[in-house]
């Protein structure tokens, strides 16, 4: 059969007790082809990777690897069947290296058999040649990738997924926790992993950049496809409109000017080596973006705001106070709030369900010892329909939500408990189209209400469009600061990776 295509599933169906995750999805992909699949959060794109991959069973429906029905029961099928899949949740063992993780099952040895000894420097150096040489990133390879950043992770999980040789390759949001520069990179192995005649299904919610890279787009809404054509016949519009059924009112909302009493001052923060004098401040209402490529400090300036990284020297003042924040619940006391990026490590707790997590960091405004369940319902199913968060109510498990409403929850967590200082660290990330706007909406309102905001993110468009002035972070100090109604992405990329000529900027930024 040698016409038969590299991949076809067949009537693929799915349920999760009553809710209809996928019903009869067809999906074809040939070699070289690299398919786009979006949808809403939600719509059903990782459980039918996930039963692509062997990590779920699927209810019905077949699927055909060059002809022949394969049976995938657990991922081990899946690899044995020539499928790799970077998964939207990183699957890492945190406790391994990058060589570790990137042959966990299949490593190296010494010697033929598989009791020979491992052969660590051989795997050491095989992962170094794909990060560095095809990946073209530095990755630290001496040390466990619990102690990576979360792009650099993203990192690891691709170079374990290409090079498996897999003949399909599943990418879920892979470019979600990357910078620019390491995006760019992605798409040059995209291209020449489709040249070498892969096929490859590309899942992300930042279709501009999807429609750049894929061949094909796919589109489910509810579990259903609603569309599937070339991409030469579509734009974003198109595609939006399909993912939602309708069109799209503005992503941000119009600007709200800040008022002029200043809320957070950080003055001459310092950590040797990580970050250097970082002064500015936040006045209420206003809402300050930080960028900068990774290691350039942004997010560790955010963590000793909190009072999760020493730092040692330089102050904090909250409304005129100075602030001693030594953990989070001295944060939630003074009313500061933090929205880490990686909410698997950093923020869910697996093991409880929605409403759960939506209140843990709220105890004291539900009333801690009185805590009323009704009255926790009420106010966690507010945001449950304000966010639009698909779920089956407050007590359904937090790990049944799809990772963008995951993402969801983490944000009203901290919305909820109504700070005087909400810090976001990528507060988008794996949100669709349509809740991204809810989310700039809901931050807006928060700095309506008086709140000083600082978001970190990696998607400087973002940046531009929701806040009122935006600094750039370089080797851990802040070197510039634009007004970011009159400023563009392509000046934010440019003094990330170099600094603006001249005079540095002395004490930072004021408002
Ligand atoms: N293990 C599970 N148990 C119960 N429900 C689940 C489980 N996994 C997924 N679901 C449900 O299936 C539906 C589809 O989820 P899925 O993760 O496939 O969405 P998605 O399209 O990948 O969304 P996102 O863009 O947010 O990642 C959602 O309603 C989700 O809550
Ligand atoms: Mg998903």
């Amino acid at each position: 059969m040698t016409n038969a295509p590299l991949l076809q599933m067949k009537g693929i169906a799915k349920r999760f007790g009553n809710m209809k995750a996928l019903s009869g999805i067809d999906l074809e992909l040939n070699p070289g082809d690299v398919l786009g699949l979006v949808g809403e959060n939600g719509a059903g794109k990782s459980t039918l990777m996930k039963i692509l991959s062997g990590a779920y069973a699927r209810d019905e429906g077949t699927i055909s690897v060059c002809g022949r029905v394969v049976d995938l029961d657990n991922p081990r099928d899946g690899s044995k069947a020539g499928i790799a899949i970077i998964y939207q949740e990183l699957s890492l063992f945190p406790d391994f290296d990058a060589a570790e993780n990137i042959f966990a099952g299949r490593e190296l040895r010494r010697g033929n058999s598989g009791a020979s000894p491992l052969d660590h420097p051989a795997m050491r150096a095989a992962a170094s040649r794909i990060l560095k040489g095809e990946l073209g990133v530095d990755v630290p390879l001496d040390r466990p990738v619990r102690e990576l950043s979360l792009s650099h992770r993203q990192m690891i999980e691709i170079a374990k997924a290409i090079s498996s040789n897999a003949d399909i390759i599943i990418m879920d949001e892979p470019t979600e926790a990357l910078e620019e520069v390491e995006r760019k990179q992605l798409f040059a192995i995209i291209k020449k992993l489709q040249q070498a005649g892969k096929g490859i299904i590309y899942v992300s919610h930042r279709i501009q950049e999807l429609l750049g890279i894929v061949s094909r787009v796919m589109v489910l809404r509810d579990g259903n496809t609603v569309a599937d054509l070339p991409v030469s016949e579509l734009d974003v519009d198109k595609v939006v409109s399909a993912m939602i059924g309708g069109s799209l009112a503005k992503q941000f909302p119009p600007r709200v000017p800040a008022r002029s009493e200043p809320s957070l001052d950080v003055r001459g923060l310092t950590k040797k080596g990580v970050f250097e004098d970082v002064t500015f401040s936040v006045a209420k209402g206003e809402i300050l973006g930080i960028t900068g490529l990774e290691g350039s400090g942004k997010s560790a300036v955010l963590r000793a705001i909190f009072g999760q990284r020493a730092f040692d020297t330089g102050s904090i003042h909250i409304e005129g106070k100075q602030a001693r924040i030594s953990d989070a619940t001295d944060a939630i006391r003074q009313n500061v709030a933090f929205l880490p990026a990686e909410r698997k490590t950093e923020g869910i707790f697996p093991e409880h369900s929605v409403g759960w997590n939506l209140s843990i960091a709220n105890l004291g405004t539900l009333g801690k010892i009185t805590l009323k369940p009704s009255r926790e319902r009420d106010i966690t199913k507010g945001y449950i329909s304000k966010l639009g968060v698909k779920c089956d109510g407050p007590l359904a498990d937090i790990t049944s939500l799809s990772g963008g409403n995951q993402q969801k929850v983490m944000l009203a967590r901290w919305l909820l408990t109504q700070p005087k200082v909400l810090m976001l660290e990528e507060p988008t990330r794996g949100v669709d189209v349509r809740a991204k706007a809810e989310v700039y909406a809901l931050i807006q309102a928060a700095a309506k209400e008086g709140c000083a905001v600082v978001v970190v993110s990696a998607d400087n468009a973002e940046l531009l469009g929701l806040c009122h002035r935006v600094a750039v972070m370089f080797e851990g100090r802040i070197t510039t600061v634009v007004d970011a109604a009159t400023s563009k992405e392509e000046t934010l990329a440019l003094h990330s990776v170099r600094p603006p000529q001249g005079q540095p900027i002395q004490g930072g930024i004021h408002g």
